[in-house]
């Protein structure tokens, strides 16, 4: 996973031609290795809290510099995943990359719509564990606020929309074919939550990871389809009306039998509370 992921961040993304030809909802499953299938076109008004991380100097104009995905926690605060950050994909800490913004209410990268937003200080969860994933967030402050309806609230532990079976959305501009595909315009799949077990079970060790239920949920569906793919890491996974999960990684995408593995949001929840009370977010899972 690492090295796939790695690659996938550095050579920026586009969705899929597989997508513009069947632009379904729910549309039937394509068996190729590494499809996404099953995701569809949505407007950014339909998933307002999706933003796009942003930098043109280390990723180019062609898709607007976008790299990863993002979500609109407070008109302040945006969450991603720690990995987007690392310096192996930014070139240097983040807080040393000049032209890194967060790009809102907009669906077409290169459209004006929207706003452009400079990220003023960038905070890796202390305990991401870059071998493992856990821990695979990092907050954001941004220069300017979001309006209000771009947010979206987090759901925290013990939260019925963790339920295994719940339907969700996953929404960004990452690839669409597994194969660098990497999309010009937003796209959204839809999810079912999984039941723990059946995620340690695709995923008890190995190259591409160990899944971890305490701080990783995952999603998918049985037979394989709709899934997140590189670019969308960092992005939101929604049930519910609430936040539950950011897309951190998978093996392949849409494959049958290795759904894609989100950041568990109650997880980021206990840890911006720990750094509000002043204390490092304990290491947790592993
Ligand atoms: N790590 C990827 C990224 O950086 C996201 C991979 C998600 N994969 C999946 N099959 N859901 O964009």
């Amino acid at each position: 996973m690492r090295p796939s992921l790695a690659r996938a961040l550095i050579r920026p993304l586009v969705l899929a031609a597989t997508l513009t030809a069947i632009p379904l909802v729910g549309a039937a499953p394509v068996a190729a290795d590494s499809v996404v299938v099953g995701g569809f076109p949505i407007d950014v008004s339909q998933a307002p809290w999706t933003v796009a991380l942003s930098s043109r100097d280390r990723f180019g104009g062609t898709r607007a510099g976008q790299f990863c995905g993002g979500v609109a926690v407070a008109r302040t605060t945006v969450i991603t995943a720690a990995h987007c950050l690392a310096e192996g994909v930014l070139g240097a800490p983040p807080n040393r990359v000049r032209d890194l913004k967060v790009i809102a209410g907009r669906t077409h990268l290169l459209s004006s719509e929207g706003q452009e937003i400079a990220v003023q200080d960038a905070r890796v969860n202390p305990g991401y564990d870059s071998r493992t994933n856990t821990g695979d967030f990092a907050v954001l402050t941004l220069a300017k606020p979001l309006p209000q309806s771009a947010v979206v609230a987090m759901a925290g532990a013990g939260d019925p929309a963790y339920k295994p079976g719940t339907q969700a959305l996953v929404s960004g501009w990452g690839d669409t074919t597994g194969e660098g595909a990497y999309a010009r315009r937003l796209y959204a799949a839809h999810v079912s939550v999984l039941p723990d077990d059946q995620c340690a079970r695709a995923y008890p060790g190995g190259p591409d990871g160990t899944f971890q239920a305490g701080s990783m949920l995952c999603a998918g569906e049985a037979a394989g389809g709709p899934d997140a793919c590189q670019g969308d890491s960092g992005g939101p996974l929604v049930a519910a009306g609430r936040l539950i999960g950011l897309v951190s990684w998978g093996s392949g995408c849409g494959r049958q039998g290795s759904p894609g593995v989100y950041t568990r949001v109650s997880e980021v929840v206990r840890g911006l509370d720990a750094a509000s009370a002043g204390r490092k977010l304990p290491h947790k899972g592993s």
